[in-house]
């Protein structure tokens, strides 16, 4: 009988075969997909071969390719087999990771693989850690860590009794999680301050202090830098090191969202444009981005465990007591409750490749950045924007970049989109796939010639 890493293996490679031969982007309207479903009015149970082989079509015909090597997107990676087995074993063994307890093996396998990764990120090695949904949850984790450590009376008081409105400061390429966190925590959108960009786009550590002095002076209490590593837009890197003074001088939470760039924190030749990241209370990096699992797979690390217990303790009657020994329930340290064992697939994925597997996909990704800016510049493009990673922006004088990137879809070229660089609109693609190569991108860049 064959096993279910290799049927799951067999299909994923008959799978990426498929979608790499196929197109990217789907033409459909939502009445044709609500038409479609409306056979399954659930009063007749239907074969689950059927109702599968059903919804594969629709997910082969009706979405945009992730997974596909010209797909130029937005941090949505390819991914492992090891990953998609692990997905498969997490839904058939179900465990409950929110006491120890109950899942000692997956909460010792989610401890294991975070400690290595908090290690190279350079933190102590008794730093807190946790998967989390994605990168949003983890900013919000680091919000809410940073509130309770600035202003102990913020647990038991709420906002309402701190004698100054807290303020925290991103610029305007951080993702927009930090607005909604803004709202979500009560905050409010207002207390998030944007901090002006150089000519790089990276944060004006100059305009950050500035803004600070300026909020004390009336009366608001600044509690957090927020910089990113590897911008949503731009893929740009803020001044990390600089942040990380200048955060420890005034007394502020350095938070660095890495939600998609942490991972060159693996690599030998990316990793220094990361220095000052080791310097951080709390970091954001997603498992599902450039580690290439699938969704959600996010995780926060924060070097103060007790700010960590201080804002998520609980305690009930009906969890199990707590394990005594050197052990963390994560529903007593993290925003959820029940909790999925979503750590499997980075684990399992680094087991398969190693770090060494882990270092090339990633540096091969690097490569195919820097293949794409000089396909670009060759053919006639000017790139835009300023990173080591690779996320390249890029126009021409006179470009309508809205209906060149509809003609680009159209034409199932490629996958990239539209973004606004310091107010201009300019064409983004990112490499995201491990399977992208040099080929594909030299094809897209002479296909991109014959729309202009
Ligand atoms: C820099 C950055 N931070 C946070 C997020 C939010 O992450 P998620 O979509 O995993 O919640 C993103 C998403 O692309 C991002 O690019």
């Amino acid at each position: 009988m064959q096993s279910m890493l290799d049927t799951v293996r067999c299909a994923a490679l008959r799978l990426e075969s498929e979608i790499a031969g196929g197109p990217i982007l789907p033409a459909v309207t939502p009445q044709e997909i609500r038409n479609h479903l409306a056979r399954y009015d659930f009063s007749e149970p239907v074969a689950l071969e059927d109702a599968c082989a059903d919804v594969e079509k629709m997910l082969r015909t009706w979405q945009v390719q992730v997974t596909h090597p010209r797909y130029f997107g937005l941090f949505n990676p390819s991914v492992t087999p090891a990953s998609v087995v692990a997905d498969t074993l997490v839904a058939m063994y179900n465990p409950q990771l929110a006491a120890w307890r109950t899942s000692p093996a997956a909460n010792e396998i989610e401890r294991h693989t975070l400690q290595w990764l908090a290690s190279k990120f350079g933190l102590p090695a008794d730093s807190s850690a946790t998967f989390t949904t994605g990168g949003a949850e983890a900013n919000l984790t680091a919000v809410i860590v940073a509130l309770t450590r600035a202003f102990p009376e913020y647990g038991e008081h709420g906002l309402r009794h701190l004698s100054g409105t807290p303020t925290f400061y991103v610029t305007s390429e951080a993702n927009h999680s930090f607005n909604k966190i803004a709202h979500m925590t009560g905050l409010g959108r207002r207390a998030l301050r944007t901090v002006a960009t150089d000519e790089h786009l990276r944060m004006d550590v100059a305009d950050l202090a500035r803004q600070v002095a300026d909020d004390r002076k009336n009366g608001f209490v600044p509690f957090m830098v927020a910089p990113t590593c590897g911008t949503t837009a731009a893929g740009v890197i803020d001044p990390l090191q600089e942040l990380a003074r200048f955060s420890k001088q005034e007394n502020l939470w350095f938070h660095v969202d890495a939600a998609w760039g942490g991972a060159a924190i693996l690599s030998p030749t990316l990793r220094e444009h990361l220095a000052g990241i080791a310097e951080a209370d709390s970091i954001t990096c997603d498992a599902h981005k450039w580690f290439s699992v699938p969704m959600g797979a996010g995780m926060f690390f924060c070097r103060h465990p007790e700010a960590v217990a201080a804002s998520f303790h609980a305690e009930t009657c009906y969890m199990p007591a707590q394990t005594p020994g050197p052990v963390v329930d994560p529903y007593t340290s993290s925003t959820q409750w029940s909790r999925r064992f979503i750590g499997l697939k980075l684990f399992l994925a680094l087991a398969e490749h190693g770090e060494s597997g882990y270092i090339k996909m990633i540096e091969h990704q690097a490569d195919m950045g820097d293949v794409l800016r000089e396909s670009l510049t060759s053919a006639g493009w000017r790139i835009v924007n300023s990173t080591p990673l690779p996320v390249v922006c890029f126009t021409r004088d006179g470009l309508d970049t809205t209906s060149f990137v509809a003609a680009l879809h159209k034409r199932q070229i490629a996958w990239m989109s539209e973004v606004r660089l310091a107010g201009a609109p300019v064409l983004r693609a990112c490499i995201t796939s491990f399977r992208t190569t040099e080929s594909d991108i030299q094809w897209v860049v002479r296909e991109m010639d014959g729309l202009l």
